[in-house]
This record gives C-alpha cells, sequence and structure tokens, in this order.
C-alpha cells in the first residue's frame, strides 16, 4: 500500500483526492496546508494526519508519494525537497515558471532514484486521447487546421489571490493556455512557428496564438475576462475527410461521407454505437503514475521531460 501526502489542499486537491480515494493500492496518510481549516473535510475523508508546515511533514511521516496542488511558483523547490528524501513525486502543472527548474527537478529524480510527472490532464482525458488517436491513426486522413479554446472568468478564489500575481501564477499563458499547448506538443510535437496576440486590461487576460506546423496550423484562445463568464474549453479540427468538434463536454465527429456522430456527451438519436465510456481523467493520470511507481516503469511515456521543456519556453515567449 502507498502512502501518499497531498501538499497544498486548495482547488484542484479536491479532484485529486477523490481520485486518490479510488485508488486500491494507494491510502492519503498525509495532508499539508498552511490554512488548517482546509483540511477540515479531506481529514475526515481520509483520516490523514494534518500539518501546516510542509517541512515537518517531510520530517514525520513515511511517504512514498506526494502529489503536489499547491501555488506554481512553490512546484519545483517543494518537489525537489521530497526527491531527496527518496520520495516519488506528482506534480499539478506547470512544473514551474522557470525554464531551467526541469532540468533541475528531473536530474534531481534520476539521481535519488524516484519517479516524478507533471499532471498534464488532458494527455488523459478521454476527448482529447480520441483525437490524438484519429491524428496517429490518419482515420481521416490528414490535418488541414486546428482551434482550441478555453475560456473563463478571472478566478478571486485563489489563496492570497496567488492566481493573478504574475510573478506566482503567470497568468493565462501558464495557467489555461498549457493544456492546449501541452496537447499539441504531445500530439504533433515542437511547433515550427508561432504568431501570438496578448490583450491585457485590468483582471484580465486574453492570448490568441497561430501555431504553425509544416502543413497545417492550429490557433488558439485563452482567457480570463474580468466578467462571469461560464468557463469553455474544447476544439475544433478539420481533417481532409472529417470535421471533428469537442464543443460543451460533447465530442461529434462530422464526416465528409456518412452521418455524423457524437463520440461523447449526449449521443442524441445519431449515435454511432462507438461512445466512449465515462472517464475521469484525474483518475486516468493518477492510476497511470502510480502503476509507474509500483511497476519500476519511466513515466515519460506519457510526460516527457523535453516536451515540458518545449512547453515552458513557449510560453515564456508570451511576456
Ligand atoms: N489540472 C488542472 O486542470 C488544474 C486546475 C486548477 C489548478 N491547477 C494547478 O494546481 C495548482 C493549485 O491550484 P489551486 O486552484 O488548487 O489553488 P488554490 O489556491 O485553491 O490551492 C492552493 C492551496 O495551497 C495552500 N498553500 C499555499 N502555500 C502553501 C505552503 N507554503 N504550504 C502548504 N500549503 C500551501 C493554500 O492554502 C491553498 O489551499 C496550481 O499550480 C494550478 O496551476 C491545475
Amino acid at each position: 500500500m502507498f502512502k501518499v501526502a497531498i501538499a497544498g489542499v486548495g482547488g484542484i486537491s479536491k479532484s485529486h483526492i477523490a481520485a486518490w480515494l479510488k485508488i486500491p493500492n494507494a491510502k492519503i496518510t498525509a495532508l499539508c496546508d498552511v490554512r488548517p481549516e482546509q483540511m477540515k473535510g479531506p481529514q475526515e475523508q481520509t483520516g490523514a494526519t494534518t500539518y501546516v508546515s510542509f517541512d515537518e511533514m517531510l520530517e514525520r511521516e513515511q511517504i512514498d508519494i506526494l502529489d503536489i496542488c499547491l501555488p506554481t511558483d512553490l512546484h519545483a523547490d517543494y518537489a525537489i525537497k521530497a526527491i531527496e528524501k527518496g520520495i516519488n513525486v506528482l506534480i499539478e502543472k506547470p512544473i514551474s515558471l522557470k525554464y531551467e527548474d526541469v532540468e533541475r527537478v528531473y536530474s534531481a529524480a534520476e539521481k535519488h532514484g524516484v519517479k516524478v510527472m507533471v499532471a498534464q490532464v488532458l494527455s488523459f482525458w478521454r476527448d482529447y486521447l480520441y483525437l490524438k488517436e484519429l491524428v496517429d491513426k490518419r482515420i481521416y486522413g490528414r490535418v488541414l487546421s486546428g482551434s482550441m479554446e478555453r475560456i473563463g472568468t478571472t478566478p478571486g478564489w485563489s489563496f492570497e489571490n496567488w492566481m493573478t500575481d504574475e510573478s506566482r501564477s503567470g497568468l493565462v499563458p501558464f495557467d489555461l493556455h498549457i493544456h492546449d499547448l501541452d496537447f499539441l506538443i504531445y500530439t504533433f510535437g515542437e511547433p515550427k512557428g508561432s504568431r501570438k496576440y496578448r490583450a491585457r486590461g485590468e483582471n484580465q487576460d486574453y492570448i490568441h496564438v497561430v501555431y504553425e506546423y509544416d502543413d497545417f496550423f492550429v490557433s488558439a484562445d485563452s482567457a480570463w475576462f474580468n466578467k462571469d463568464v461560464p468557463f469553455q474549453s474544447g476544439y475544433r479540427f478539420q481533417f481532409e475527410d472529417a470535421l471533428v468538434i469537442f464543443k460543451e463536454k460533447r465530442l461529434k465527429v462530422i464526416p465528409k461521407d456518412g452521418e455524423s456522430f457524437f463520440v461523447t456527451g449526449d449521443t442524441g438519436a445519431a449515435d454511432s454505437g462507438i461512445n466512449l465510456p465515462a472517464t475521469n481523467a484525474f483518475l486516468n493520470e493518477i492510476e497511470y503514475f502510480v502503476s509507474c511507481v509500483a511497476e519500476d516503469k519511466p513515466t515519460t511515456e506519457k510526460v516527457k521531460k523535453e516536451e515540458l521543456q518545449i512547453v515552458l519556453k513557449t510560453l515564456l515567449d508570451f511576456n
């Protein structure tokens, strides 16, 4: 049974904790947050020991896996502290705002013989994996273009408002757009070039980017607006022989020849019979990481150090 500690018991930790509770060979035994009230509910759920000091938790607990859900600027240093104690570490995205931290974290993990993985959740998300499979297997011919979107309201809920502090979160490029960029690099590799646009105002940040590949391009829009906007994310990819649209949690394929059909979501009348089962991407990523630790296999089949470096290099260019 792997003993798991969670550092940072805020917004995203809820999805992680729910997933950890479904993993049969793991148990959350320690929780750490500077705000004790954050840990009350999760402590009752898990029976874990709580700490307000990360260093004290590392000192006192025997931990096999640390799951870092802390503000972004703390990820790399906290990960390295744990790695140096021989602990395997799952790190929420982004690994850091600093390019050199990728090497720092991965070389520490190599030196201490532990696994590390950045939780790039779209690489575990069924609707995105479906798209990757269409690309890899050329099911509808080659890609002609793509567009991706991730738009919502400027967050006002984070601890000490760290998310709207550029030095702590990196704002929209690092917080939001990173998901789509991670997926593009995972699926297509490094873009040959890009054109980037950014509109910033008080409490808002919008970016529009066009990534260029050899014979297609992908545009992406990511934004925090200073008004209540329902969060929306999705994509539209144009293939030679089909249009594939993921919007409002429904994935639809419109083939050049034949009837259109829904692959996920409300399948409606035009159900093709190939619905994907409902899955939880956070559970998938955590299960994958646990399997890498349990079977001593590299995490790089899904998340590669070199791809993280390309992501950070590209995002740093938005500034
Ligand atoms: N994969 C995703 O879809 C996704 C979604 C949201 C956030 N995230 C990432 O998760 C991370 C956390 O984001 P969040 O939305 O949960 O933020 P949050 O502010 O809600 O939670 C962070 C928690 O860390 C605690 N904390 C701060 N400093 C600490 C310290 N020194 N020691 C211990 N605890 C400390 C805070 O009290 C807070 O409860 C970020 O890096 C973010 O990019 C990922």
